[in-house]
Formats: C-alpha cells, structure tokens, sequence
C-alpha cells in the first residue's frame, strides 16, 4: 500500500493524539494536518493490516469549519497544529477525546463528561518558550526551488521530527511581544556581531538555546545557554541583553558543554535580577527559579487548581496527599482549607522549591518528601504519617506506575482526585482503580489552545 495515492477521501473526526480519520475499503486511515469534512487525495506513507497512515497530498473540498490560520509559520512549525479548526470545534475534539478513553479503556461506568472548561487566551497564553539556535535553517520548498543562497542561521523552534533542522522564528502567538522582541534583538545582534550559531551535528557554535520565562505578575526571566566557554562573547552578549532589555527581571546564563540542552544538571549564573520570578494565584505567591516546573498556561492552571481543590471538597479538617506535587503549587493551593498536605515528588529541587514556597506563604501546615512515588509511598511511610482523607494525583503522561495504583487501592481514602494531561492513561489508572472507587465526575480542562492537548481531571469516590 506505501504510496499508493487514495483519492476523494472523506475526513470523517479526530482520534487520539490529534490525528484525523478517515476509512478507505473497511479500514482506517490516519491522516495528519487535515479537518474533518476535508475531501482530499492521500498518500500513504504506512500500510499495516489493521490500518494506515497517510498524508494529505490535494485538498478538493475544506471543511467548512475550517479557519484561516493567523501563524505565517503554521504547517511548518511543530507548535499550535490546530490553528485551522475553530476553537469551539477544537474543544468539542478534545472532550469527545476523553469520552473515547474513557469509554475505551475506562471500563467502569462513565458519568456524563462535563463541558470543558475554554482557555480565556487562545493566543499569547504560555508562560514558558524555548528556543533554539542552529547553523541550519530549515528551508521551505520555494527557497530551495529559487536556487538563492539564504541565511543559514536560526533562532526558533525545532521542525517536527527533525532534531537538526529549525525554523526561523520571526513572530510566536504563544507568548507576549516582549518575548517576540527578545528573540529577534538577540538573533540580529549576534548576526550583526558574528556570533556563531549552535552546530548540532558538530556540537560547537556559541549561542545554543534561549529559555523566556514569564508571570502574570509581569516579571520576566531570560536564560541564554551557551554552547562554549567564550568569556568575552557571552560577556558581550549578556550586556547586551541586559542594556536593550533593562525591564528584565531575571536575566540568567548557562555554558552547557554537554552533548544535550538539558540544564538540571548545570551552573546556572545570574547576570542581572534575581534567580526567580514570582507568580501569583489568589494572594499566594510562587517563586519559580529557571529549573522549577510550572504549569505553562498560568491563567488556565488557576482554573484547573480551582476544579481539583472543588473535587477535594475540603473543610479544614482532611488529610491530603498531593503526589507527583512538582514545586508543591496544588499542595500549597489547597493548604489553608486542609488540615495538613503531604506532597511528594521525586525531583529535588523541586521539593526545596515547594518548602520555601510555603514558608514564604506562612503555611505551616504543608510537609514535603522527594523520591520516588512508587519507593516513597510504602507501608513504612504510610505508618509514620496520618492517613489521607483526600489524594491529589497529577502524574506525568507515563500515568501512574502499577504499584503506586496498588497502593492507593490499599490506602482506601474517601476521595482521589486525578488530574491527568494524557486522559488515555488516566483512564487505566482509573480501570484498575474501579476495583473499589466509582468515577464521580470527569472535567476536562483546555490548557493549550490551538494543539490536540487535553487535560483532564476526575472525582472518584470510595464504594460504601
Ligand atoms: C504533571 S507534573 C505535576 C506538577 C504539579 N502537580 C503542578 O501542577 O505544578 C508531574 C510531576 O511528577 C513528577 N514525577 C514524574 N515521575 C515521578 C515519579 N516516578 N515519582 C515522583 N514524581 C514523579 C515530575 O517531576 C513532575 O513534577
């Protein structure tokens, strides 16, 4: 079946992961970057006996739910795919998304799925950009075709699939102008100036990758990576910053000689500022420092920590856990109305960030533990501390490891509330959960506009 080209094909819905379907003689075809109600010609790149995947080579008929997409870098760009369904169509793809998984997989009986919860920003809504530098711009069809020489240098985000190739960013919908400003000033100045851009096959080239990390409370914090040790550029390149920019409030700088951009395990310098921005939700305040998680959509993140703390349904007296509690933010949201929080996480700088986060809040009445959930949540732990009334469980998109599920079947607490960013795994945590909880409510929450993303959070209550 590879590239056989399967023509007049009607896109019928989306499936997981944001992929559309279609079927072409009884069986299914996947295909990427298409809407449904599209008629369109695909080919295929991928032909097993179940199914097959395919790409959209001509569009007879759009869909007409189509819109016009506003991003002069979309189809391009890995970011934002969804830009040319409407909104309220992207979100009624996502909660039948979670009704699918759960009816899928779930395996219990499944409440009605509530509405989802919109983002209020669908443009301009992330906290948190990372960009790359690279000495190999990716270049469209049309450069290529022109047989014109093109700046090779770039600054952007990596073309899907490809680790090497980057595309040049010259305007992002995902974070405010400042960040846009940021960016493109940084670029020219080091074109202006000769600075080299990172190699990745080589892995040399100074300037390597800028991280642009911002609040509600309009604090800003810039990290810039460098890729060699050149103290009179980097120099020359933090002063610049610092002079164009003095509205920073965190301008911070890292020399990764490593072979990857991960920095848990680097040097972090601050050039000018603090090492931390502040963020604010309902008079907390949440010093979030350049390794620090923090839900990227802030705004959205304060409308997902107010369904899971109403799920909880606290009145001052209950013991909650909040597992897999990152830098304690849902531990600490919820701490005036419980009796105690217990948070657990295995990243320990994260841990030391959740402690001084809640001394700075004068909480008294929060406990934090860095590990391991599945070594951490044993008999000896669960001894040694008060049992839970409430259990708040916001695992990465792997889902909870099978012991730990084991253990909170063992722990038998009233309440668990789950939010999940991946509702496929939520809900095979939440099968093997049935064994002695009932699913209450399911609510998901859009907290990234324009992609297949969903979170979703669920009530499930203990069987009497
Ligand atoms: C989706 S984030 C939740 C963050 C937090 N609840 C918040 O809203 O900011 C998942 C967290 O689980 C942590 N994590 C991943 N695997 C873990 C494990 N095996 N044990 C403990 N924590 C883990 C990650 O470091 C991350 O902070």
């Amino acid at each position: 079946m590879k590239n056989k080209v399967i023509e007049n094909l009607t896109i019928e819905r989306i499936a997981t992961e944001g992929k559309s379907v279609a079927h072409h003689e009884g069986k299914v075809v996947f295909v990427q970057n298409v809407a449904p109600g599209d008629v369109v010609d695909v080919r295929i790149t991928r032909g097993k006996s179940t199914f097959m995947e395919g790409e959209a080579i001509k569009i007879h008929q759009y869909s007409p739910d189509r819109v016009e997409p506003f991003c002069s870098h979309f189809g391009v760009c890995g970011g934002c795919k969804w830009q040319h369904i409407n909104y309220e169509l992207q979100m009624s793809y996502k909660r039948q998304q979670v009704i699918d998984q759960f009816q899928r997989i779930g395996k219990l009986p499944v409440p009605e799925v509530q509405p989802i919860i919109g983002s209020a920003n669908t443009q301009y809504y992330r906290n948190k950009l990372d960009f790359t530098f690279s000495n190999n711009r990716w270049l469209t069809r049309e450069e290529i075709d022109s047989g014109k020489e093109f700046e090779r240098n770039a600054l952007g985000f990596h073309i899907p699939k490809r680790f090497d190739k980057i595309v040049d960013v010259e305007h992002c919908y995902l974070q405010g102008n400042l960040s846009n400003e940021v960016r493109n000033a940084l670029r020219d100045f080091a074109l202006e100036n000769g600075i080299s851009f990172f190699d990745m096959i080589q892995q040399k080239g100074l300037l390597r990758n800028l991280i642009i990390r911002t609040s509600t409370t309009g604090e800003i914090m810039v990290i810039v990576q460098f890729g060699e040790d050149q103290p009179e550029n980097i120099q020359k390149v933090m002063e610049f910053l610092s002079g164009r920019f003095p509205e920073l409030t965190s301008l911070l700088y890292i020399i990764n000689l490593k072979k990857n951009e991960t920095f848990h395990d680097q040097d972090i310098h601050t050039f000018m500022g603090r090492d931390y921005i502040v963020e604010e939700m309902e008079g907390l305040e949440f010093r979030i420092g350049p390794k620090s998680f923090y839900q990227t959509n802030s705004l959205q993140a304060y409308e997902l920590y107010k369904v899971a703390r109403e799920f909880a349904g606290l009145t001052g007296e209950e013991v909650v856990y909040d597992l897999y509690t990152g830098t304690g933010t849902i531990a600490n949201f919820v701490a005036k109305n419980a009796k105690q929080v217990i948070g657990i996480e295995y990243v320990e700088a994260a841990i030391e960030d959740a402690k001084v986060n809640a001394k700075v809040n004068g909480l008294e009445n929060t406990l934090f533990y860095a590990g391991d959930m599945k070594d951490m949540l044993n008999d000896e732990f669960i001894a040694s501390h008060a049992a839970p009334d409430v259990i708040i469980t916001d695992p990465p998109r792997a889902g909870m490891h099978e012991d730990v599920v084991n253990m909170l079947l063992k722990l038998e607490a009233p309440k668990i509330v789950y939010v999940s960013c991946n509702p496929a795994t939520q809900a095979r945590d939440v099968a093997l959960l049935g064994e002695k909880y009932k699913l209450d409510i399911v609510q998901p929450v859009d907290m990234f506009p324009q992609t297949y993303h969903v979170e979703n959070v669920v009530l499930l209550t203990l069987n009497k």
